[in-house]
């Protein structure tokens, strides 16, 4: 999405700040190496009850720490803190439509490779856009499969959100761009498919929906767990964790990407070939559906998955 003007408001180490203010200093092990973690979170606007709604933020929240553990990494902040900061900038920026948002900790400055990491400098700030869904999800896009291949565990994990790790996402990402292509699928080293550059990955073959497990060098994506649910108990659809192959891609009946920041985006082309008929597939848009309407606050059942941020409502986060 291309940015088209800064928020006034940022979030840093413990306090809102004005956007130019915002700043780290060069030397900063977070510039030099990339050594830092994220989140990538989204909140949605309720225009019924005037209401911003936070996403999964319990969840997010425990993925940051989880990605802080691998990277030795202490977090500076406590949940509820990260979550008041989430709120106050929020509201600072008077957010009335959809938004997403970066939560980051970082090493500051200190020894080369943040080395002892308690002796250095952690720090973590907030950021957040307006950002409204992208037009293709209405009508899909055409992928490929990505000449580059997806971290491996043993290398730069995938299942840490890492700045650093989007270095290989930004190869195969521009690849593909550059190919006339939208966002790629990824193998992973052992030429099964992993995921895009920046969502995880679903298709449907006869009715089931089948997605890479965990331990395919994927991100464990917040919104593939929540589809997986959302199949198998609201819409009564098996769902299957397992490898998927390269050619399965070409006779699979629907495929999509799904993500915070990409939510429910259909592929209706993989390498030119047409994804079943060529257009969305009905499981893609059932479950785009249900998941904007539980995002928005329009399914009681699951408003226990959103933190209000105004305040104008009763859902607790
Ligand atoms: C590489 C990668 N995989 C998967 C995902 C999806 O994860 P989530 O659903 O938690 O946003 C993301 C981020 O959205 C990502 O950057």
């Amino acid at each position: 999405m291309a940015k088209t003007s800064n928020p006034e408001f940022a979030w840093k180490d413990g306090r809102i700040v004005p956007w130019p203010e915002a700043t780290v200093h060069v030397s900063a092990e977070t510039v030099l190496r990339g050594a830092n973690v994220f989140e990538g979170m989204r909140a949605y606007w309720s225009e019924a009850e005037k209401e911003l709604y936070i996403f999964k933020n319990k969840e997010h929240l425990r993925r940051l720490r989880q990605s802080c553990k691998i990277m030795r990494m202490t977090v500076p902040y406590s949940d509820d803190e990260f979550t008041q900061a989430f709120i106050d900038l929020l509201r600072a920026n008077k957010f009335t439509a959809g938004v997403h948002f970066r939560p980051v900790v970082y090493f500051g400055e200190g020894e080369s490779y943040a080395w002892k990491p308690e002796d250095i400098h952690n720090g973590a700030f907030v950021i957040a856009y307006s950002r409204p869904h992208a037009p293709s999800i209405k009508n899909g896009i055409k992928s490929c499969v990505s000449t580059w291949r997806r971290n491996s565990d043993n290398a730069s994990p995938s299942r840490v959100k890492a700045a650093a790790n989007y270095h290989n996402s930004r190869l195969a990402q521009v690849e593909a761009k550059m190919n006339g292509f939208g966002p790629p699928i990824m193998l992973n080293d052992r030429g099964e498919v992993a995921e895009s550059p920046g969502a995880c990955f679903m298709m449907v073959r006869d009715g089931v929906v089948i997605t890479p497990p965990v331990s395919a060098d994927i991100l464990e994506s917040i919104t593939r767990q929540t589809l997986i649910d959302l199949y198998r108990e609201e819409l009564g659809v098996t769902v299957i964790e397992r490898d998927i192959d390269r050619t399965e891609l070409y006779i699979a009946d629907e495929t999509f990407f799904c993500g915070s920041g990409a939510e429910v985006q259909p592929i209706t082309a993989v390498d030119h070939y047409d994804v079943g008929d060529g257009k969305v597939g009905p499981l893609t848009r059932r479950i785009q559906d249900l998941y904007f309407d539980i995002a928005a606050g329009k399914v009681d059942k699951f408003r226990h998955w959103l933190t209000p941020v105004y305040g104008n409502s009763t859902a607790r986060g």
